[in-house]
């Protein structure tokens, strides 16, 4: 009989020729299980999505809830589906204001959370959240060009794939959309490309796969300044470094700016898929009318999804997990420092997106492989392979990161003794 490693390799199309192909037979917390008593911590929360944890027994319950009354009903903006309306109206009140405040007829000077006018368009993933962001800010500004970031990843369908820079990704699958122009991320010098004939810029509050790269506040200020002199549409990619992975609910809180489409997925759903574009109600309708149906989906804002998002927001906020998120980044800090060990070059990040760097790919690579054999799964990014990326869940310990931190000083003291 064929072993699962075999069948997996057969049938489960792959991405590379060398996938992981651990298998795992449980998760729990910041755990994932094996046969043979074999347990890793996940460093990388399934990258970026367990944000409360592997299986947090709240989203489970919620799940089960669920699964006792519906599943999928019909396709998404037909029916009044409770699980959507609750996590939409959560969801809204989450932000400091409302979203695309320049873009209202009327600003509202005396914002209420309760009554915020910001409405929530429900997809299954990153990359498709993406795609509806940038034909909401195409059809409400009936402008063309797009731009966006250098060292992006806005994930792997055409349109998000056409808004990086990566010519390896990018050359086999030519042509992608036209129109797209490219900033370097955090040069204010390049903010002049935004002009009156832009529909949208769209920037990850901190990149991800660059390798954790955090904007200074005045840089992520005057795009916001440029955007709304010239009618652009702000949209902020928080699919990896929102729901909480900075310390705060959306890394742009840290910057004291209003985007006016945020987009987010991966850590949403509590280990579920969903994904999501937000905007004002008032720009956001644009979708519903000329074309209507202007943007459809059949599984977006699953149920299931969505009664696990709002279990994990709730378990983020009334927990109240991001308190703690400062004093665990100082720890990693102080343990994985370049003064631990000067096989460490740098040490970056922002709450719990962090990223440690080596010399080389070559070194991060063997320094991973003996994280994996002393029970630590971690990985790098990529656009960024000589760094460690190192995204636990929230939730993990004051005695887990020191644990974490044990282990991988070891594998680069193994690393080095066998070079
Ligand atoms: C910042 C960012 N945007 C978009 C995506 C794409 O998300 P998905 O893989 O769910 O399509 C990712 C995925 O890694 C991401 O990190």
């Amino acid at each position: 009989m064929l072993s699962s490693r075999q069948l997996f390799l057969n049938h489960v199309a792959q991405t590379s020729p060398f996938p992981l192909a651990l298998e795992v037979h449980n998760a729990k917390g910041i755990y994932m299980f094996g046969s043979k008593n074999k347990k890793w911590i996940d460093i990388i929360s399934g990258i970026g999505v367990s944000n409360v944890g592997h299986r947090h027994p709240k989203v489970i319950k919620a799940i089960q809830k669920q699964l006792k009354k519906y599943m999928h009903l019909m396709v998404y903006g037909e029916f009044i589906q409770t699980p959507q309306v609750l996590l939409a109206t959560a969801l809204s009140k989450t932000f400091p204001a409302t979203l695309g405040e320049s873009f209202l007829d009327k600003k509202n000077e005396n914002y209420n959370a309760d009554i915020a006018q910001n409405a929530t368009y429900f997809v299954n993933s990153g990359s498709e959240a993406v795609e509806g962001a940038i034909k909401l800010a195409k059809r409400f500004t009936k402008r063309t060009q797009l731009i966006g970031c250098h060292n992006a990843y806005h994930g792997s369908t055409h349109a998000a794939l056409s808004l990086g820079t990566s010519k390896e990704w990018k050359e086999p699958f030519l042509p992608l959309l036209p129109d797209i122009d490219h900033i370097n991320f955090n040069e204010e010098a390049h903010l002049s490309k935004i002009t009156e004939k832009t529909a949208a810029v769209i920037i990850e509050t901190v990149q991800g796969e660059g390798g954790v790269r955090i904007p200074e506040k005045s840089y992520l200020q005057t795009l916001r300044k440029k955007c709304t002199e010239t009618g652009t549409i702000l949209i902020c990619d928080e699919i990896q470094c929102g729901f909480g992975r900075t310390g705060k609910l959306w890394a742009f809180e840290h910057f004291d700016i209003i985007p006016d489409i945020v987009v987010a997925a991966k850590a949403m759903g509590g280990g579920m898929p969903i994904g999501a574009f937000m905007a004002s109600q008032q720009m956001m309708a644009c979708l519903s009318d000329n074309p209507i149906l202007g943007h459809i989906s059949t599984f977006g804002g699953h149920p299931v999804s969505c009664v696990a998002s709002l279990a994990t927001l709730k378990v983020i906020q009334e927990e109240k997990l991001l308190d703690s998120i400062e004093e665990k980044h100082e720890l990693f800090k102080k343990l994985l420092s370049p003064k631990t060990t000067k096989a460490i070059k740098e040490f970056r990040g922002i709450g719990l997106m962090l990223a440690v760097e080596f010399e080389s790919f070559e070194f991060l690579q063997k320094v991973i492989a003996h994280c994996l054999d002393l029970g630590l799964l971690s990985d790098w990014f990529l656009y960024c392979d000589n760094s460690m990326r190192i995204a636990p869940p929230l939730i993990i310990t004051k005695k887990e990161i020191k644990k974490a931190c044990k282990i991988i000083l070891e594998a680069i003291q193994l690393t080095e003794e066998n070079r």
